[in-house]
């Protein structure tokens, strides 16, 4: 109901195309709703880019197209002119969005525009090589009304003899020239994943990558630019996030002219792709947007965009509260065990039973099993199907883990299969917790790996998958393709991890499935078309995790954040009170991680109450929209978030005080995205704030004045929620 009203908002405020030509004109609109993306083509014949900004839909205002000359010869019009998609040839000196090798060892490639034709909001620029070799076809996807638009870049030999693409890029993206811009990005480590970092790009190139084979722990696709100030609600943000799971690159180059431009796409270090005439290779997808109201806006809108466009069950289905059993039991899974721990997350109104690492082969420890996806017979004798139907007895739903694109050496799969394992011939395969990544770029490899998959989901009634991925590619070696081929291990590794997803998605369409890479190490926009969520990071540590749940958040939507409450002391040794751990995970999707066999009578009692509090407010934690109030990152040692649903009715806020600072005020917390004129009902559900429950408040007064927390002790915590009064 709310997607139709929006979309009949969005059909008056929109013209009747998101993606329009100019008449007569090689020039180009893209309209998203809140942004617009504009490309004509200059007296030279190149695509050039015009505004990628603020929504500018009227042509007239596009009469000029800008060619730039340089101010010596050291300086090429080619080089100083903006271009949408330049290759690597003539007097270009900028980061390509091309490179190629053609017939005779031309390295040289000039692309020109050639034609271009809309199919609704679907726009298909095509640039050929002036000597024909090359076509690239540059592909534009607005969503109307999102703010979201996409790009993609396919490029075909169109010549008789083989070519070799060493880079390719989806795109390049300019923003307005002569600022100081600043690039916020997300970096760390696993179990430190998604820290934000910023810097003032200076002359020269900043890149953040990937060649660990997934996203990686380290970096992850996405980037966002400013002028230097913005912040949660103010100044305008240019941004962007790759749809590819792989090795990527992102390369922010401030131009000696003053120009600063972004290039993303595959990552070029060990990147090869030969082409047979006629053959095509695409890009990934990258997704664009523009706020005009700061980084709050940018999350906001991402957030609305995946759920109703790419995130499984995004905009149809709350995700379940999860109990997974991985760190009360580590391997030591057993029937009673397992059906011990669901009853006791029954009882909490855990609704989806996950039984993690330890099921299958001889999988006692980390060295050995992966790979043997058969049932343990000694921890499960008669099977799963017990352990299944007890938790479905329990009406929770029944989950499990697996880790297929990986083997131990010690598994019967090695043993039969050890040229399987990705290596280099004669050399070491060195081992990173104990195991070897399968080649899965081989079709025979994919096809096991499926057949083994769709058994276990064929054979047993499993409704839930997470998907881990525990290690980064090393020696990645393919033998048996031609030489030239061999570095496409990259790129084919990923489609066919993609393959066998879609394969199982189609043939078990009620299974649900998790992204894991021992934590956050591979999440991005085109996985998220495969999964319902993902798992954020190892580290479960609540004052820890709300740094990395602040940078998870500003990209990628609440519903997919998978948010455990688990034990205490932690990896980092600190311990914090229960109700801190439960406020911090209920700011995305909850999960339950921690030995429900070593929970006191009061915990358990308190754990089913807050339980029961996430599901009254999870639609607006997961579907609402988030607001920042105050960040882990600031200084004074008070974090806090806010939720508002969709419909306007509720809205929750959380706060988190990390050390108690004596003499140290909390400062108020401003809700945002409040009816000014609504009146609200205050509801105090944890800690103390400056208000009662029962009080009614106006959206004005909750917005301008706000709420101040009463939090005291070390790690406290609290939660509001309003209730419009009707
Ligand atoms: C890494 C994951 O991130 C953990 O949650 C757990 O599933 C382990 N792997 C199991 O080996």
């Amino acid at each position: 109901m709310r997607t139709l009203a929006l979309l009949a908002l969005a059909a008056l405020a929109l013209p009747a195309q998101s993606v329009r030509q100019a008449p007569g004109r090689n020039l180009w609109i893209l309209d998203t709703g809140s942004s617009s993306y504009v490309i004509g083509v200059n007296s030279a014949g190149a695509l050039v880019p015009v505004h990628w900004g603020g929504r500018a839909t009227n042509f007239e205002d596009f009469a000029l197209i800008p060619l730039s000359n340089g101010i010596s010869s050291f300086e090429s019009p080619e080089d100083m002119t903006p271009d949408e998609f330049p290759a690597f040839g003539g007097l270009r000196f900028v980061e390509p969005c091309l490179k190629a090798t053609l017939p005779n060892g031309v390295r040289d490639a000039a692309l020109k525009f050639d034609s271009a034709h809309i199919d609704g909001n679907r726009l298909e620029a095509i640039l050929r090589d002036i000597k024909g070799g090359l076509r690239v076809t540059l592909v534009y996807e607005v969503f109307p009304g999102s703010g979201v638009l996409r790009r993609q870049a396919i490029v075909e030999n169109t010549s008789a003899a083989n070519v070799v693409i060493e880079n390719l890029q989806s795109g390049v993206m300019e923003v307005p020239p002569s600022v100081d811009y600043r690039l916020t990005y997300s970096a760390g480590r696993w179990a430190g994943e998604w820290q934000l970092q910023q810097e003032i790009l200076a002359q020269g190139k900043k890149i953040l990558e990937s060649r660990e084979g997934t996203t990686s722990h380290r970096m992850n696709p996405w980037f966002a630019l400013d002028a230097g100030a913005a912040t949660e609600t103010s100044g305008e943000v240019w941004y962007g996030a790759l749809g590819w799971s792989g090795n990527w690159k992102v390369t922010a180059e401030r131009v000696h002219d003053g120009r600063t431009r972004v290039t993303a796409g595959y990552n070029d270090f060990d990147f090869s792709w030969p082409l047979k005439p006629g053959e095509k290779l695409a890009s990934p997808w990258l997704y664009l947007g523009y706020s005009r109201h700061g980084f709050g806006e940018m999350s906001r809108t991402m957030h609305m965009f995946e759920r109703e466009n790419l995130l499984q069950g995004g905009a149809a289905k709350l995700r379940p509260v999860l109990y997974n059993s991985w760190e009360a039991t580590t391997f030591d899974v057993t029937e009673d065990g397992q059906k011990t721990l669901a009853d006791k997350a029954a009882k909490l109104g855990v609704e989806l039973y996950v039984i993690d690492d330890g099921w299958f082969g001889a999988r006692n420890t980390d060295h050995a099993g992966l790979g043997d996806w058969v049932v343990n017979p000694k921890k499960f004798p008669n099977g799963l199907k017990p352990l299944i139907d007890h938790v479905h007895g329990l009406n929770m739903k029944f989950g499990f883990w697996v880790e297929p694109e990986m083997v131990n050496p010690d598994s019967d799969l090695y043993r039969a299969h050890p040229d399987w394992a990705m290596h280099f011939p004669g050399r070491p395969r060195t081992e990173a917790r104990n195991q070897l990544v399968l080649n899965m770029a081989r079709d025979d490899v994919r096809d096991h790996i499926f057949g083994v998959l769709d058994g276990l989901l064929t054979d047993n009634a499993i409704d839930f998958v997470k998907w881990d991925m525990n290690r980064p590619f090393g020696e990645p070696g393919w033998e048996n393709v031609p030489e030239a081929e061999q570095r496409e291990i990259w790129v084919k590794f990923v489609r066919n991890m993609y393959n066998i997803m879609d394969r199982l998605r189609a043939r078990h369409p009620g299974v649900e499935f998790e992204g894991c890479s021992g934590g956050g190490g591979r999440i991005d926009l085109e996985l998220m078309r495969r999964v319902e969520e993902f798992w954020t990071s190892d580290n479960t540590e609540a004052f820890d995790r709300l740094k990395i749940q602040e940078g998870y958040s500003y990209i990628y939507a609440t519903k997919s954040m998978m948010a455990w409450v688990t034990d205490v002391p932690n990896m980092n040794g600190r311990t914090t009170p229960l109700r801190y751990r439960y406020l911090v995970a209920m700011q995305g999707s909850l999960g339950i991680g921690g030995n429900l066999n070593k929970w006191p009578d009061a915990d358990m009692t308190y754990s089913s109450k807050m339980v029961e509090i996430y599901k009254w407010i999870r639609k607006t934690v997961q579907e609402g929209a988030l607001y920042r109030l105050a960040s882990p990152r600031g200084t004074n040692g008070l974090s806090s978030t806010s939720y508002v649903a969709q419909d306007g009715n509720q809205a929750c806020l959380f706060a988190f005080r990390d050390h108690q600072q004596y003499l140290r005020m909390l400062p108020a917390l401003r809700f945002q995205g409040l009816k000014g004129d609504s009146r609200y009902r205050v509801r105090v559900v944890e800690g103390a704030f400056d208000q009662k429950t029962g009080t009614v408040l106006s959206g004005d007064y909750l917005m301008q004045h706000g709420v101040t927390p009463e939090l005291t002790g070390d790690y406290d915590g609290g939660l509001l929620v309003l209730e419009r009064v009707p």
